[in-house]
């Protein structure tokens, strides 16, 4: 089969692997009709979490192609979506919804994925077949056929759409909450578009790069640029001439937001120079700018360990946090993995019935043998290139 490896930092090769075949009874094997490239992928095409030699890739989209003799509730010919995390569905992290801590799919840890290092050692996903372990908990059956209207929005559900519903989930938005996300790519949009659908009344979305800004206005955001002004005053300005027209007490300390979302991570760039990073700067700036009593979520990456991060203390996997400032505030924060299982089902269910389209971010479907173009152009975030699905079929 074809499959993508990342050969080395800044080099992946799609090359002619051995197929991916089923080892358990209770696998199946997945043909794989759509596969996205993830910011995730980035990290380690770049080097940051090593990954030299291996298949890479963790969403994909496709039809069951074989099962396993154990597996009961899904048959050759289902099309399928798997999330990017794989749990077996009955140990206790599973069962109380904590399906990306699962505590059998990577023995001695917590926690499995497709073509990520350090997760248990599974395959990755951007090839023509995937070998899905405890099918039956891992496949989510989806209506029609492969190359309808629906394909990209359910590509997404393997690992984007649940991540931005999660950093909500954790950031505890309502409606008429006000949200300000760090991050305009696949998990920032994503994230801003699960906040419209909750009802949030303010969505602002902070990035650099116009295209991304673009999309994050068409999902009904207020696109923020940090390289023109301060973001942190650029949003309190703004809140500072909504509360005028609606606050009836002296509310001003409430100018901020309630709820911020990092959808960055260990890589985010600096104010003053994009082409550097600074690790501390978002959390920094969400300490600022999220109200008293406000709530934090970070989804962007951080490793326990970045050897080559700018900063001392980064490179010990550690952070300068304003522990004070989000202690003086009464701030909640929540930190981690998607916990897919928890929503996948139900944003499905979304994008049957009509009411989310998230697939309307995807804006390159390319053939996976331009896999290496479509890497360098993503990695630059440069030309319009803001989430990309590779079609092994092609
Ligand atoms: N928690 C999870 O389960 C989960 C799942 C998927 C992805 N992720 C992580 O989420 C992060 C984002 O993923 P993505 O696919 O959207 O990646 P991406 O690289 O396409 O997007 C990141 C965006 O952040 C912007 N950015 C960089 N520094 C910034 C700053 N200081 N302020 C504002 N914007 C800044 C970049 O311009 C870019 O558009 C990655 O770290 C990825 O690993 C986490
Ligand atoms: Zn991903
Ligand atoms: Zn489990």
């Amino acid at each position: 089969m074809k499959g993508v490896i990342l050969v080395e930092p800044h080099k992946v090769e799609v090359r002619q692997i051995p197929d991916a075949e089923i080892q358990e009874s209770t696998d199946v094997l997945m043909r794989v009709t759509s596969t996205a490239i993830c910011g995730t992928d980035l990290h380690f095409y770049e080097g940051r979490m090593p990954y030299n030699g291996k298949l890479i890739g963790h969403e994909p989209l496709g039809v069951v192609e074989e099962a396993g003799s154990a597996v009961k509730y899904v048959k050759k010919g289902d099309r399928i979506v798997v999330p990017t995390h794989i749990c077996c569905g009955f140990c206790s992290n599973c069962v109380r919804g904590y399906s990306a801590a699962c505590l059998t799919t990577h023995p001695g840890a917590a926690g499995a994925a497709y073509g990520y290092p350090n997760q248990g050692d599974y395959a990755g996903a951007q090839a023509e077949l995937v070998r899905i372990p405890f099918a039956d908990a891992n496949c989510l059956k989806l209506p029609g056929e492969p190359g309808d209207q629906w394909e990209h929005d359910f590509v997404l559900l393997a690992d984007i759409f649940p991540t931005g519903w999660h950093a909500n989930e954790l950031a505890r938005v309502e409606a008429g909450d006000s949200v300000a996300i760090f991050g305009a790519g696949a998990v920032g949009l994503m994230a801003a578009y699960s906040a419209r659908l909750r009802g949030a009344s303010d969505v602002y979305v902070v990035d650099a790069v116009t295209e991304r800004l673009g999309k994050a206005a068409e999902l009904g955001a207020v696109p923020i640029n940090f390289r023109e002004e301060d973001p942190v005053q650029q949003i309190m300005e703004r809140r500072k001439k909504k509360r005028m027209d609606t606050a009836f007490r002296d509310e001003h300390v409430m100018d901020g937001v309630m709820c911020g979302i990092d959808a960055i991570g260990f890589q985010a760039r600096s104010r003053e120079d994009y082409s550097k990073e600074d690790p501390n700067w978002v959390i920094a700036a969400l300490a600022e700018l999220v109200n008293p009593t406000g709530r934090i979520a970070v989804v962007g990456v951080f490793p326990p360990q970045d050897p080559e991060g700018p900063d001392p203390a980064e490179q010990k996997g550690e952070l300068t946090v304003p522990w004070g400032k989000l202690f003086k505030k009464g701030i909640s924060i929540g930190l981690g993995r998607d916990q897919d299982e928890r929503y996948n089902l139900m944003l499905r269910n979304m994008v049957v019935n009509g009411t989310a389209r998230p697939g309307q971010i995807v804006s390159h479907r390319i053939p996976i043998e331009q896999a290496p173009e479509a890497f360098a152009q993503f990695d630059g975030r440069a030309n319009g290139y803001i989430k990309v699905v590779l079609d092994p079929r092609q």
